[in-house]
């Protein structure tokens, strides 16, 4: 396993190891106010030994949310509190990126004083998302105007802005998984007509827009973005004969962008491709040769496929994410190789501490 547990350099960020905490949102930073607090900072400390932490999803507005208590990124409360988890996790030898995240039309009028979320286009996802009482069918979102939209770029660098001052190493742009930028990126949930839609310049704008405006504020080799080319049937979003050209456009313009790490969500779930015609089965040995910059991958991995990958060269670190919430030290188990504890999915998005900080460590297990 030596070469997992290596040391590696995304950009300016120096990573102890190639194991890295995916982003994982986990409900716990409470309404009203969505601000990171104690139990937050534990179960991040806990999460250190990772050569690197994704925070969980960080929402830069309130127009940007869409799942009960996902911590935000705006206010001067929030930059406090998340600046108690990034100190946690700089004491306990680790670093941290904190994901920055617009859910778009995956989200719920609960969240918007009962008005229609904002999308590209006003095309329901066709979804269930989480309300604060438990589950309910999107909606048919607003589609966003383009001022609108300039001003979606604006809270994202004040997010960029506000992570620095927060203590963070960097931060990651969510643009994967059908949320905003993914909306923008896919022709069934971008009917535009202006400069935000039609051609792959088009589609990919905004996300070089916020690109452009992060620049301004941190260093680019401190950004990083998340991208999940071959998501299908899920989040509303489907794979068609336009996708992989249009995230070859995508990965080709990022190598001007001198990013700390392209982070790339391989297809784990059963049939996830099935009868699908122009689909990917492995998505980081495909943009391997035209992505400049390192590649963290991510998906359905266990330890002895991520040394592998590792070990081929078909990407630079692995982020795991399920394995993270039930082993608290998965790099030194994947050291010791030692078994992995499994999760419960019921306090995925829900609970305070328990199946949050309640998870062992191996010394724990051990006595
Ligand atoms: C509880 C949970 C929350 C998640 N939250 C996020 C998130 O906030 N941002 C994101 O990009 N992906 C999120 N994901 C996706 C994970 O980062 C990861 O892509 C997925 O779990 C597959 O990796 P794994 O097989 O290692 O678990 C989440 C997944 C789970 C299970």
């Amino acid at each position: 396993m030596s070469d997992l547990l290596t040391p590696v350099r995304l950009g300016a960020l120096e990573l102890a190891n190639r194991i890295v905490m995916a982003p994982l949102t986990r409900c716990r930073a409470p309404a009203p106010d969505y601000v990171p607090n104690e139990l937050m900072a534990r179960y991040y400390a806990q999460r250190a030994g990772a050569g690197l932490i994704v925070s969980e999803g960080t929402i830069v507005s309130p127009q940007g949310r869409g799942y009960p208590d996902t911590p935000g990124i705006w206010s001067q409360a929030q930059v406090e509190g998340w600046r108690r988890v990034t100190d946690a996790v700089h004491a306990a030898g680790g670093r941290i990126v904190c994901q920055l995240w617009h859910c778009g039309r995956l989200s719920l009028p609960d969240y918007h004083g009962g008005e229609a979320p904002v999308a590209p286009s006003a095309i329901d996802p066709r979804w269930k998302m989480l309300s604060p009482a438990g589950p309910k069918p999107t909606v048919t979102p607003r589609a966003l105007s383009g001022e609108e939209i300039a001003g979606i770029v604006a809270d994202f660098a004040r997010a960029g802005r506000n992570a620095m001052a927060a203590g963070f190493d960097g931060v990651e742009v969510h643009a994967s998984n059908g949320y905003l930028f993914h909306q923008f990126f896919a022709r069934c949930s971008n009917t535009r007509t202006d400069a935000y839609g039609g051609s792959h310049e088009n589609r990919a704008r905004l996300l070089f827009e916020v690109l452009d405006a992060l620049g301004r504020v941190l260093p680019s080799d401190r950004i990083g973005v998340r991208i999940n080319p071959m998501m299908n049937r899920y989040h509303g979003i489907a794979v068609d004969a336009d996708t992989v050209p249009m995230f070859e456009y995508i990965v080709d313009r990022l190598n001007g962008h001198g990013l700390a790490y392209l982070h790339l969500t391989e297809p784990f779930q059963p049939g996830q491709l099935d009868g699908v015609a122009d689909a990917l089965h492995e998505v980081a040995p495909h943009f391997r040769s035209r992505c400049k910059a390192p590649i963290v991958s991510n998906g359905g991995f266990d330890p002895a496929r991520a040394q592998d990958w590792i070990a081929r060269g078909l990407c630079d670190a692995v982020a795991f994410g399920r394995a993270f919430i039930a082993n608290p030290d998965l790099p030194s188990r994947i050291r010791h190789g030692a078994a992995l504890a499994q999760p419960d999915t019921k306090t995925f998005y829900q609970g305070g501490e328990k199946g949050y900080t309640d998870y062992p460590a191996l010394d724990v297990c051990a006595a």
